[in-house]
């Protein structure tokens, strides 16, 4: 079975809410258009494709998340939205502006904690805002404000290692927000936390997405993260690399832990696995050399 023979219950059909919702994004402005994105690695224009005709239209305040297999290409594509790496071929548009090169309108958060050590956790969100120019005493009260969104205030003056790795990613959030990016770019950010404090991670950024003007575009292997937070995901594959679909998430909002078992949920998840985990087929699994280790009598069930 295809991935695409997978239906998805149609939102239209049982969630007008959901599908209202849509509508009302698409009216929205096109913040991030990228056209024909192709990277590749090797000499004389790349013998590797990670990706090829990468396109899509991504609009202001989407929640985008990026699925696919390792190696597909999601931090090389995270990268060269964020300007840190060059595509090969194609264009990147933020807000009509040709991407060139690393800048303020765009945010990044990694799966590493990426924190000035040295610094206090306020000197920390304040050192971007002191970058571009701000006077001391504003920089000083937009970081407060900024670690009151993230429910951090009382830590203001810890150091970064006298946190937790749920409060550290917190304060980074923090950190690439207080430069008021157009664009947030999230590589899989809480992929180092555990599973309590990960989901709790991603309900505090569903929190600041609805208060901050912010588009995110997050990065994740995790399926159940991508249909928890996503308003639309975008599934990467490999060999050949490239984008396989570009789903609407069907799971209506505000979301919860208890739509896990949704319907809705477990379609998209289940169309999901089939693009990242394509069921290994009995033939194939007959090709499997099955050489027995064991001894008669102790046979499993
Ligand atoms: N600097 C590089 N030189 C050569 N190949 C690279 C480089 N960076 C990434 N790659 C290759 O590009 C592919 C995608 O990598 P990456 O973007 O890290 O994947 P993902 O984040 O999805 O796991 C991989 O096959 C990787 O080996
Ligand atoms: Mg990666």
């Amino acid at each position: 079975m295809s991935p695409s023979e997978i239906r998805l219950p149609d939102y239209r059909d049982f969630a007008p809410s959901v599908a209202a919702r849509f509508d009302r994004i698409r009216t929205r402005p096109v913040i991030l258009r990228i056209r024909d994105l192709k990277k590749s690695f090797g000499a004389n224009g790349g013998t590797h494709v990670v990706f090829d005709r990468l396109s899509i239209d991504i609009h202001r305040r989407e929640f985008i998340c990026a699925v696919g297999p390792s190696g597909c290409g999601k931090s090389t594509f995270a990268r060269i939205v964020a300007g840190l790496d060059e595509a090969s071929a194609g264009e990147i548009l933020l807000d009509g502006q040709p991407v060139a090169g690393p800048g303020p309108d765009r945010g990044m958060v990694f799966q590493g904690y990426t924190l000035f050590p040295w610094l206090t956790v306020r000197s920390n969100v304040m050192f971007g805002l002191l970058m571009s120019g701000k006077a001391e005493s504003t920089a000083e009260s937009e970081a407060r404000e900024w670690l009151d969104m993230v429910g951090l205030s009382k830590f203001e003056h810890s150091y970064p290692h006298e946190l937790s790795g749920g409060m550290k990613q917190r304060v980074a959030i923090a950190r690439a927000l207080a430069n008021n990016p157009r664009i947030l770019i999230m590589d899989e950010p809480f992929g180092a936390l555990d599973a309590q404090t990960r989901a709790q991670m991603q309900h505090y950024l569903v929190q600041i997405w609805k208060k901050v003007d912010v588009t995110i575009l997050f990065i994740t292997h995790d399926l159940d993260e991508a249909a928890f937070l996503s308003d639309r995901i975008l599934v990467m594959g490999a060999n050949p690399g490239g984008v396989r679909e570009f789903i609407e998430n069907p799971v209506p909002r505000p979301r919860s832990a208890a739509q896990f078992i949704s319907p809705e949920f477990l379609a998209l998840k289940k169309r999901l696995e089939h693009h990242i985990h394509p069921p290994v087929e009995a033939e194939a699994a007959e090709k499997l050399s099955m050489i027995k280790l064991t001894e008669a009598g102790d046979e499993v069930e």
